[in-house]
């Protein structure tokens, strides 16, 4: 069986001192046998959590939450791959709070990825339903339909799983689960033969809650 993957998106949320009091509360209840955790936090907040993660010997990884479409150069705001590649492994990806808010495009989401590659970054990708363009090079897929996000409304896993079994059978590698995932709920997603882990959003900026869903995953 994979090791469960469980992503925190921290979204735009979190200040420095916020950081710092979640890592502290975190970190007792932490315990990482067989899953791999991926913390992602805004950018002004991944020098501070790698640094962290590294004097206490976490082994936790890190990742950004969204990349600029372009490389180094005049590009007022955005932050590159390299700069990312600084600080973690991980980037996610068409996250749809990004397509809605920031118009990104699937030429866009094409351009992220290649860049993502070029620089050794591992993309996480958010498809909203299972016929979201998914561009090549992509291994680890992310499922958050839209009505499950931040509503307290999940998807079933019933349904979630049939959408993990379609991606699988195209041949992507992991399937993962997002959308109002809790410590109540995530077991009987994480249970279903296609789903190896999840996406978590607000129940992730609770260090304690996140710490029972990594248990209970
Ligand atoms: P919620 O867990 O708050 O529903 O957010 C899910 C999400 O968008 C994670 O990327």
């Amino acid at each position: 069986m994979n090791p469960s993957l469980i992503i925190a998106n921290w979204k735009s949320n979190k200040t420095l001192s916020e950081v710092e009091d979640w890592l502290e509360k975190f970190s007792p209840n932490y315990n990482s046998i067989n899953k791999t955790i991926i913390i992602c936090p805004s950018f002004t907040l991944l020098s501070e959590v790698k640094s962290y993660l590294e004097n206490k010997k976490l082994k936790i990884e890190l990742g950004g939450q969204n990349i600029s479409q372009f490389e180094n150069g005049e590009y007022t705001g955005e932050v590159n791959a390299a700069q990312i590649k600084d600080f973690a492994n991980y980037v996610l990806v068409g996250h749809s709070e990004r397509r809605k808010n920031f118009e990104e495009t699937n030429q866009i989401l094409d351009q992220k990825i290649n860049l993502v590659k070029k620089y050794g970054l591992i993309p996480i990708f958010c498809i909203q339903g299972k016929d979201t363009y998914i561009p090549k090079g992509v291994g680890i897929v992310a499922y958050e339909p839209i009505f499950a996000i931040g509503t307290g409304n999940s998807d079933t896993p019933k349904n979630a799983n049939e959408v993990g079994l379609a991606i699988k059978r195209k041949g992507y590698e992991k399937f993962l689960y997002g959308g109002s995932i809790n410590s109540q709920n995530v077991a009987s997603f994480t249970s279903m033969p296609s789903i190896d882990g999840v996406l978590v959003g607000r129940a992730s900026l609770d260090p304690v809650e996140f710490g029972k869903i990594i248990k209970l995953a």
